[in-house]
């Protein structure tokens, strides 16, 4: 397709513009986020915050001799929370008290809506703020998450599904949740994930520096799902500004418009024609992933030219790779962390080999035992549970 001189200019001129609102955010941000920068020589940390971040890069041995690429994973599971949503929930709630729309030293309401893992984060770091953490949270997630978040000392609201565009969608709900409070008095703080810039800040100056660390400079692909886009955002624009052939490849399931946006500039999918649309929005058993809209976190990635690529993955392909790697590597996932590495599959044929491809582990199968990991919910959704014979064939017959 052919742009005229002018729209060539636009187009940029508001690539400049984001790029250098961003730099200006990254600078006043830097400083709060220096004190997420443990030294890794001193063993010694101080309480639960200081844990969050620094995770271990993994290589995985079977899967990278396969398919004759160093195939590395960021075990953001093992955040104090169980989840990478651990660094954007502190970033989100120093930004809020730096600016005094929490109180420091506790005593603010956090509202926040989430489809958990943010919400468990969120309600973690709350207690060690002294603020009390509100979450309102959609009917389709495992119920594990819900029941730790009220372990965790949490309000929850489960409400229905809904599309962004009804009003009872959860992230509304909540947004309207914190004004109420707010109008009645209280000092209470909507984190809003999807939007809130510190989320995809948080990996641009930790996720980020530390994968370019840990690969020591060697890193070729970055390859991740979207739940809010913070950390595809971040991690793929530090990758990027270090080295820029760095390939960024989102990984999106059944039902979500992200694919598209990607691959042809519009957020679209089949699954949500008006005669197909189920009554939930997403067509997957992916939790925490894949969306109907573009979050200003998502399109941060996309105006700066930081997301190249996208890969389509199915449901069975990630349960296939999730009982895959539990028998072969030993690692027990959720679903988004195994849609994350059948990404890694699919595009390391388009990498030469011996490249570098780094993945995700999002949050561990424990999260998911009455779902992904349950036989019943898998064979209700009319997908294949691995009884045996775990293999991940017909993916590498497809790709190599
Ligand atoms: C389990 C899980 N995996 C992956 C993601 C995606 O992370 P991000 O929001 O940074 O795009 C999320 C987000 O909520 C999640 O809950």
């Amino acid at each position: 397709m052919k742009h005229s001189p002018w729209m060539m200019t636009l187009t940029t001129t508001a690539t400049l513009i984001v790029s250098v609102a961003v730099a200006a955010l990254v600078y006043t941000y830097t400083s709060t986020t220096n004190k997420f920068r443990r030294k890794q020589e001193d063993e010694r940390c101080a309480g639960y915050e200081a844990l969050i971040g620094n995770t271990p890069l993994v290589k995985l041995e079977k899967l990278s001799k396969i398919l004759k690429r160093n195939v590395y994973v960021k075990m953001e599971h093992m955040n104090p929370g169980g989840t990478g949503k651990d660094r954007a929930a502190l970033a989100m709630i120093d930004q809020a008290e730096k600016h005094n729309l929490l109180p420091r030293g506790g005593g603010g309401i956090v509202v926040e809506g989430t489809s958990g893992s943010t919400g468990i984060a969120l309600a973690a770091l709350c207690n060690t703020r002294g603020h009390k953490c509100v979450i309102v949270m959609p009917d389709d997630q495992a119920v594990e998450k819900q029941q730790l978040l009220q372990y965790l000392g949490a309000r929850v609201e489960v409400v229905p599904t809904a599309s962004i565009s009804n009003p009872k969608h959860y992230v509304n709900m909540a947004r309207r949740y914190a004004k109420r409070e707010c109008d009645g008095g209280k000092f209470a703080f909507f984190t809003d994930q999807f939007e809130n810039e510190a989320n995809m800040l948080a990996h641009y100056t930790t996720t980020g520096p530390e994968i370019w660390e840990q690969t020591r400079h060697e890193v070729d692909c970055f390859v991740m799902s979207s739940g809010t886009g913070g950390t595809i955002s971040g991690v793929g624009m530090y990758l990027k500004e270090q080295k820029r052939s760095v390939k960024v490849v989102l990984v999106d399931p059944p039902g979500s418009c992200l694919y598209n946006k990607v691959k042809h500039g519009v957020a679209y999918t089949s699954e949500q024609r008006e005669r197909s649309l189920r009554r939930h929005r997403y067509d997957t058993i992916a939790e925490g992933i894949g969306l109907d809209r573009v979050t200003q976190n998502f399109s941060i990635g996309l105006d700066c030219d930081t997301i190249d690529d996208a890969i389509f993955v199915k449901d069975q392909e990630a349960v296939d790779m999730a009982h895959w790697l539990l028998k072969e590597e030993g690692f027990f996932v959720g679903s988004s962390s195994a849609m994350n590495l059948v990404g890694a599959v699919k595009i390391s044929q388009q990498l030469q080999e011996n490249s570098t491809i780094v993945t995700v582990f999002c949050d561990s199968g424990q999260r998911h035992v009455s779902r992904f990991w349950s036989e019943k919910f898998i064979q209700e959704r009319n997908l294949q549970w691995p009884h045996g014979d775990v293999s991940i064939a017909n993916l590498l017959q497809q790709v190599t």
